[in-house]
């Protein structure tokens, strides 16, 4: 097993390159995730490992090691009601169009959800949206690069979709090639050229973005991996980039913070922006 030394050098990595705080508690964690780093860089001996990393080698591995992924398509799926019902068609009453941030993207399923939903309104509603677009990001190249591909087990994934969403006009579904009666679903090309990802740390100090460049921001289930500090920073960083009366999604078991005075709630972990943070 590890030393304590071992375990805090790889805590000490993990803050340093992605702001991830792994507290006393999550020792077994830890060592499952040097476990797998060891087998990701062919290699047995850990400190030789942290070596490289401290030496600005592998850090992109190093950084996916520690990423909890974890995701859904549709998760949440109250968010995704809520951007129907009462963020389309207040942008299509102002005829302002949509501009979205996803801002910790994982393997693509929240943002393909956002963008199932716009289109789903759009096919419901007599004026649809005039345009809108998405930017999604992830520290994590490896889910990117996943996301990119637009490529999920379709077993595994059938009962996210909510009753209003027909997979079928957005993936194309094709036998899978290991496991005989499942299938792999694949997003159509239409919807993949409608967002861009982008590899981005929400612990960077300043982001490439505008200040009110967007109508919605998504931060969800990533904020809960960062210090209560980190968080309140992040926040207000993103909170920057939302336009005034734009909508804040955060996950489940997390909250505005310093930002409270700020945002209005409006649903479950839905918060609208009422005034600038000074
Ligand atoms: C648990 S997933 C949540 C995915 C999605 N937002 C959802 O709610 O289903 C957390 C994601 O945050 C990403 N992440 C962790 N640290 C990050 C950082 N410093 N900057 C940007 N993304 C980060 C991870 O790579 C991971 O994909």
């Amino acid at each position: 097993m590890y030393s304590a030394r071992q375990l805090d050098r790889a805590r000490d990595l993990a803050y340093r390159h992605s702001g991830i705080t792994l507290g006393d508690n999550k020792d077994v964690m830890i060592s499952n995730r040097l476990d797998k780093l060891k087998r990701a860089l062919n290699s047995e001996d850990i400190d030789e490992i942290m070596g490289w990393v401290e030496n600005g080698n592998h850090i992109e591995t190093f950084v996916s090691t520690f990423t909890t992924n974890k995701t859904n398509f549709f998760r949440e799926s109250f968010h995704f009601d809520d951007l129907k019902e009462r963020v389309v068609k207040q942008a299509i009453e102002s005829a302002s169009g949509l501009k979205i941030y996803c801002s910790a993207a994982s393997t693509g399923e929240e943002p393909y959800s956002i963008l199932m939903t716009l289109e789903q309104a759009n096919s419901e509603y007599r004026t649809p949206l005039s345009n809108y677009s998405l930017i999604a990001t992830d520290i994590d190249l490896d889910v990117l690069k996943h996301a990119s591909n637009g490529i999920y087990e379709w077993n595994k994934n059938a009962d996210d979709f909510p009753e209003w969403i027909k997979p079928a006009n957005y993936f194309k579904r094709r036998p899978h090639p290991s496991k005989e009666g499942d299938f792999l679903i694949k997003v159509k090309e239409t919807l993949m050229r409608k967002v861009r990802f982008d590899q981005m740390n929400l612990m960077s100090a300043s982001y490439p973005f505008k200040g009110e460049e967007f109508d919605v921001v998504f931060c969800r289930n990533v904020l809960i991996y960062f210090n209560q500090d980190d968080q309140n920073a992040i926040l207000k960083k993103l909170f920057r980039t939302l336009k005034l009366g734009g909508t804040l999604y955060l996950g489940h078991s997390e909250s505005p913070l310093e930002l409270a005075p700020y945002v209005e709630r409006c649903g479950q972990n839905i918060f609208v922006k009422t005034k600038e943070y000074l």
